[in-house]
């Protein structure tokens, strides 16, 4: 059976894949927050696993305002990668797993969450940035890929209660593929920042650190808050903290957390990055 080995939550700034282009790791700015990956990477490269299910928003590439699913999941062979505007020179694309993509899809519709179905998808930043500081500098990916695109761009946006549910459920489906694969769950994103309107460059350190507390052991906590409270005190774009709400629902087993990181600021994002192991 598929089993789900741990999960990771990293943010997803785009000046971040330039950075990394840039070979610029050890720059003052740049190092505090590179300096948080090695003890994923050592993590990766010890448990090795063979699938990695990515949840992320797509900010603009794949979808658009006039049509906004507000989940969807990538069923194909392969993802290719695009910029959607950040100046982003593409990567390799991203081997899928349709067998088990499909999978994901059945019994999720079973347990009442009917996610879009995308045979064909493009990715954008939000899950190519992390790919690449998950797995630097690989020609090929080591590990085939889930697309879970959630809508954090267009309100309504689903609740962060909504998402933890949609991660029990993508838990509970992953951990029933009978094929034996190690699975790790990633979401994207986050945390606090808003990049326009009369709070442009907000930042809050406090409810960052919070967030990244309560979400170890107390996840459920997590979920009372509204959009509305989670915009006020994140920021309009740190909205995007639902995914790793749904990460986070996803480890349905004992879980520890091995590592995490925060800086701020990187662009205008609080950067944070947070290792969860869950144990059967
Ligand atoms: C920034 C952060 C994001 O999450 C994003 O999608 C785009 C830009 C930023 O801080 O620059
Ligand atoms: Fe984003």
């Amino acid at each position: 059976m598929a089993r789900i080995i741990g999960g990771i939550a990293t943010s997803h700034i785009p000046a971040i894949g330039g950075a990394i282009a840039g070979k610029r790791f050890d720059e003052p700015y740049w190092k505090p927050f590179f300096d948080g990956y090695p003890p994923v990477h050592a993590w990766l490269e010890r448990t090795r696993p063979d699938v990695a299910v990515v949840v992320y928003n797509d900010h603009g590439l794949n979808f658009f305002l006039d049509q906004m699913p507000t989940f969807a999941i990538g069923a194909a062979a392969e993802y290719q990668n695009a910029d959607e505007g950040w100046g982003l020179a593409p990567v390799a694309p991203f081997p899928g797993h349709p067998a088990l993509s499909w999978h994901l899809i059945e019994s999720l519709a079973a347990d009442e969450f009917d996610l879009t179905t995308c045979q064909e998808m493009l990715v954008d930043h939000g899950f190519a940035v992390p790919m690449q500081l998950l797995w630097p500098g690989r020609a090929t990916w080591p590990v085939r890929t889930v697309p879970v695109a959630v809508n954090t761009v267009q309100h309504p946006l689903p609740t962060p209660k909504r998402c933890y549910h949609l991660g029990l459920a993508l838990g509970k489906a992953i951990a029933s593929f009978p094929e034996d694969l190690k699975v790790v769950i990633v979401g994207t994103g986050g945390l606090s920042h808003q990049l326009d309107g009369e709070r442009a460059g907000f930042i809050n350190r406090e409810f960052d650190l919070l967030c990244m507390e309560k979400i170890v052991a107390e996840p459920a906590a997590l979920t009372r808050y509204s959009i509305p409270e989670l915009v006020e005190l994140a920021g309009s774009q740190g909205a995007e903290f639902i995914l790793w709400l749904i990460m986070r629902g996803a480890l349905t087993g004992r879980v520890t957390r091995l590592h995490a990181n925060y800086h701020i600021p990187i662009s205008n994002t609080g950067a944070g990055l947070l290792l969860l192991e869950n144990a059967a």
